[in-house]
């Protein structure tokens, strides 16, 4: 550490040259990621929340009053307005505090995940002591019900359904995962991280989708993410419960906050204010209909790509979007290649062993598409000659 600082003038701009070059990357190449581009106004209440600590909430009274309206907002999107809830980290911290509130509730060890599912629920299972049964999914990349059902026994904890997988916004059958939930009288966590925010809408738009909320009596709990398809800056995760009684277990007090003794289920005692007052006024701003419109932007894109792809004779899709994320690989060539060849081009995309995925986020244009298509398009062809070919023309 240096003995003199320096003139804050001279480090703020250095600071925003660095930052600068990372948000151009993710914002125009980086087309494999989960995360908003945050919307001007939600920074601008991030930056008016900053200073607050939700985690002490009898002395930032007002902020933890905003998070609970945010929760019955998104609890109310999800069919459940009285869903008990936090704005936490992320989809990790959603996921861990889900598994751990089932571990707690039913006292036992197991719990059945879809091979699918995303890699913090491997976390929470091995930060919990449980023991993870791995369900195969069939040939539409759903999880196999049947498998879920027999393989339930005396020590299931939980079941997990996802509700648009990471690598391919695929929807586990919820529906039947919550009949098999209340046959059983098991605990059933929907990881809806990503399509939470995006399938309540794609309904409203008139798209088929599956239900996979808390419509749904099986369903205890649903990790929502607003900095996924929410426009919200990170860290804004959500965690959703069907009732008060199944946080219970996880519930402690602290009690010597100056504010008096807070009850709380989040890992982090210390919390951001920012995140919340960020998604409280995007729910605010943008309402329903706001939230619509980006989604209907969103599957514009994903069609216009779906198209151009299933035109080309060298790409093929791994199965037709439910949702705004579309697995893309090259027919004559290994995905290691495909993945190599567009990072060359320049593009970020993220790798799955079958396929490289694509997300069309809100902030992404038809200019980018049409863009990513025709890099596509080049690396997808299998000799080096050709693509030096199609470099030159
Ligand atoms: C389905 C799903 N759940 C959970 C997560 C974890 O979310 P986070 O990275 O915010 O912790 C992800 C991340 O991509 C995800 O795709």
């Amino acid at each position: 550490m240096r003995e003199e600082g320096c003139d804050p003038k001279v480090v703020l701009e250095e600071l925003a040259r660095i930052v600068e070059e990372d948000v151009k990357r993710f914002t125009f190449r980086a087309v494999g990621s989960m995360c908003s581009k945050p919307l001007p106004i939600a920074k601008i209440a991030y930056l008016i929340g900053m200073e607050s600590n939700v985690g002490d909430a009898g002395v930032w009274e007002g902020v933890a009053r905003l998070e609970k309206e945010a929760i019955q907002d998104l609890g109310s999107l999800l069919s459940n307005p009285r869903a008990v809830g936090a704005i936490v980290s992320g989809g990790t911290e959603a996921n861990i505090l889900a598994l751990w509130a089932a571990r707690n509730y039913t006292k036992k060890s197991e719990v059945i995940v879809p091979t699918s599912c995303h890699i913090s629920l491997y976390k929470a299972a091995n930060l919990l002591g449980l023991k993870v049964i791995e369900a195969p999914l069939k040939s539409d990349y759903t999880v196999d019900v049947d498998f879920v059902r027999r393989n339930i026994t005396n020590e299931t904890a939980a079941i997990v359904g996802v509700a648009g997988t990471t690598a391919l916004g695929a929807v586990d059958p919820i529906e039947e995962l919550s009949e098999v939930a209340l046959e059983k009288g098991i605990y059933l966590h929907v990881d809806a991280a990503f399509g939470g925010m995006v399938l309540p809408f794609l309904k409203e738009l008139g798209y088929e989708v599956p239900e996979f909320d808390f419509k749904l009596d099986g369903v205890c709990s649903i990790t929502v993410d607003p900095h996924k398809m929410g426009l919200a800056p990170i860290p804004a995760g959500g965690i959703f419960f069907r009732n008060e009684e199944l946080v219970e277990p996880i519930t402690f007090e602290t009690p010597y906050l100056a504010g008096g003794g807070v009850r709380s289920f989040t890992i982090t005692g210390t919390r951001p204010g920012g995140p919340i007052a960020a998604v409280w006024t995007l729910l605010r701003v943008l309402g329903k209909r706001g939230y619509r419109e980006v989604v209907k932007r969103c599957m514009k894109l994903t069609e216009m790509l779906v198209r151009r792809v299933e035109e080309e004779e060298e790409l093929e899709l791994l199965m037709r979007p439910v949702m705004n994320i579309v697995g893309v690989r090259a027919k004559r060539l290994s995905v290691k290649e495909f993945s190599l060849r567009m990072r060359k081009l320049g593009w970020l995309l993220s790798e799955f062993p079958t396929h490289l995925r694509v997300i069309l986020m809100p902030h992404h244009t038809e200019r980018l598409v049409g863009e990513l298509l025709r890099d596509l398009r080049r690396a997808a062809l299998r000799s080096h000659v050709e693509l030096r070919a199609t470099l030159k023309s």
